[in-house]
C-alpha cells in the first residue's frame, strides 16, 4: 500500500484503538530520519526568466527606474501587472514593506494628533511607520484568526481615530467586511497590510484593493521575493499621489503622473524609497510566478487540513475566507501553553518542524513600547491619550492566551507529496498523545 494511502487509512477510531506508536522523543522512532523545515517561497523558484530580467538591466546599463542610457521600464512595468494581479486601478513598487507603509500613512495624511489602531500582534513596521508620522498607535486585541478582532475596535475609537490597519498575517485575511462596515460607520480609513499575504484574496478579490490603501512586503519571507521590496495599491488617485511623492521625495513623476491624468497637490516633503530596475526586474518574474507559488502551497495545506480534521479535538485557527487564506501554515488550538511546548517538542523530535504561531510580535510587551521611548518631545505621546495610553501585557491577555496555546506547521510551496505525508503522519501521532 502506499505511504499517502496508508496514513489517509488510519481513521481517528482505528488510530484510538491502535496501541499508540512511541513518540520519538520518548526513544520511538521519528516519524522521519532527516528534519523537514520550510523554504523561502520566491526564491526556490529563481531560473532563466529573473537571470534574464537582471541581464536586461545590466545590458542597458539603465539600473535607475526613472532615466538611465536606456528607458528603464523593468518598475513601470512590474507596478503595471502587481496592479492588474491585486485588481487595483494603481500600483507603486517601493524599497519595502516597511517603506510602503509610511508611504501609505503618508497618502492619507496621518500625522501629530492623529489615533491609529492596529492589533497587538503584527510586525514592527506597522507601529513604527505610525510613530514614525507622529501619530498614537492604539493596540487592539486579535481573535482566533490571529488577526485584529472587529469586536474590540469600536471601544477604542475616538474622535481622533483616523484609521485602522487591517492586517492579514501569515497568508490569513482578517475579518475584512467587518473592519471595514466599522470603518465606514465611523468615517475612518482603512490600510490593508498585507505583507504577509500577497497573492491571498478574500471574498473572491485579492487582498489589498478593498481598504483605501493596501501594502505588501515582497522580501525574502514572503510569497515572491527579491530581498527586498514592497508595494502600495489604491484605487484612489489622490492617495497614489500622495503615496508616490511621498517614496520620491515629495515629487510626481511624469509615468505616474500620466497613470492619474494630472498633478492635484504641490510638491511635499518625502523620503526616498525608490525601487531599483534590478528589484524591478526580479520582482516582474516573480509576479509572473506568483500564482504557481501560491496555489502548490495552497494544495499542500489543503491535504494537511484534510489529513488531520478528522483527529479528535482538533480545532484549527480561524479562517475568515477559506477559498482565500494562502495555506502558509495549518494551526490549531492545543487548549493550554503547557500542551502546546510540549506539542512543539515532540514533533521536533519527530523530525517535522511545528512552531508556534510567528512571524509577528506581541508589540505591546516590548520594554521600548511600553516605555513609549521616543524623544521625549514626540508627539505621538503630547495628547491627553497619548499621555495616558499604557501599554503592556496587561492591555492585550487575549492576545498572548491564544498565541500562547496555538501550534502548527509551517508550509511550503515545494513540498513533495512525502513531505506532506510525513507532517500529516506526525501530527496524527503525536497530536493524540500530547
Ligand atoms: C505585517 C507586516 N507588515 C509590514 C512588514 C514590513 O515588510 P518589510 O520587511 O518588507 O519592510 C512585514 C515584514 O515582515 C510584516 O510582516
Amino acid at each position: 500500500m502506499q505511504r499517502r494511502k496508508f496514513v489517509a487509512a488510519l481513521t481517528a477510531a482505528e488510530l484510538a484503538a491502535a496501541p499508540a506508536a512511541k513518540l520519538a522523543k520518548d526513544g520511538g522512532t521519528p516519524v522521519r530520519a532527516t528534519p523537514l523545515r520550510p523554504g523561502y517561497w520566491g526564491s526556490q523558484f529563481y531560473d532563466e526568466k529573473e537571470r534574464a530580467e537582471l541581464q536586461d538591466v545590466l545590458d542597458a546599463q539603465s539600473p535607475f527606474r526613472w532615466y538611465g542610457a536606456k528607458p528603464p521600464q523593468k518598475v513601470l512595468q512590474f507596478e503595471k501587472e502587481f496592479a492588474a494581479r491585486m485588481q487595483a486601478q494603481f500600483a507603486l513598487g517601493v524599497t519595502s514593506g516597511t517603506a510602503a507603509l509610511q508611504c501609505a500613512v503618508a497618502a492619507l495624511e496621518i500625522g501629530p494628533g492623529d489615533e491609529v489602531i492596529l492589533p497587538a500582534w503584527t510586525w514592527h513596521s506597522c507601529f513604527n511607520a505610525i510613530i514614525l508620522a507622529g501619530a498614537l498607535p492604539v493596540c487592539a486585541e486579535i481573535d482566533d484568526t490571529f488577526n485584529i478582532d472587529p469586536d474590540g475596535i469600536e471601544p477604542l475609537i475616538t474622535p481622533q481615530t483616523k484609521a485602522i490597519m487591517a492586517v492579514h498575517l501569515q497568508g490569513n485575511p482578517c475579518h475584512l467586511d467587518r473592519v471595514l462596515a466599522i470603518a465606514k460607520k465611523h468615517k475612518l480609513r482603512v490600510i490593508e497590510d498585507c505583507a504577509q499575504s500577497v497573492g491571498a484574496s478574500y471574498n473572491g478579490r485579492p487582498v489589498g484593493s478593498q481598504g483605501d490603501i493596501g501594502i505588501y512586503s515582497l522580501q525574502l519571507n514572503k510569497s515572491i521575493t527579491a530581498g527586498e521590496g514592497g508595494a502600495v495599491v489604491t484605487n484612489d488617485p489622490l492617495l497614489f499621489e500622495r503615496a508616490s511623492r511621498f517614496h520620491d521625495l515629495g515629487g510626481y513623476r511624469a509615468p505616474h503622473s500620466q497613470q492619474t491624468g494630472e498633478a492635484r497637490l504641490p510638491w511635499f516633503f518625502g523620503a526616498n524609497f525608490r525601487m531599483s530596475e534590478f528589484t524591478g526586474g526580479v520582482l516582474l518574474a516573480q509576479i509572473r510566478k506568483l500564482d504557481k507559488i501560491v496555489n502548490a502551497v495552497r494544495a499542500n495545506a489543503k491535504q494537511v487540513y484534510d489529513g488531520i480534521r478528522d483527529l479528535p479535538g482538533m480545532r484549527f485557527r480561524q479562517l475568515p475566507d477559506p477559498a482565500g487564506e494562502l495555506g502558509a501554515g495549518v494551526f490549531f488550538d492545543l487548549q493550554t501553553k503547557a500542551r502546546a511546548d510540549n506539542f512543539l517538542a515532540a514533533m521536533k523530535a519527530e523530525n517535522v518542524a511545528a512552531s508556534k504561531p510567528g512571524g509577528s510580535v506581541i508589540l505591546p510587551i516590548l520594554p521600548h513600547i511600553m516605555a513609549k521611548a521616543v524623544h521625549p518631545d514626540w508627539p505621538s505621546y503630547q495628547s491627553a491619550r497619548g499621555k495616558a495610553i499604557k501599554y503592556g501585557p496587561e492591555s492585550c491577555p487575549k492576545t498572548i492566551d491564544i498565541l500562547g496555546r496555538y501550534g502548527g506547521v509551517l508550509m511550503d510551496p515545494k513540498y513533495t507529496r512525502r513531505d506532506v505525508d510525513d507532517i500529516i503522519a506526525a501530527i496524527r501521532k503525536v497530536f493524540p498523545q500530547t
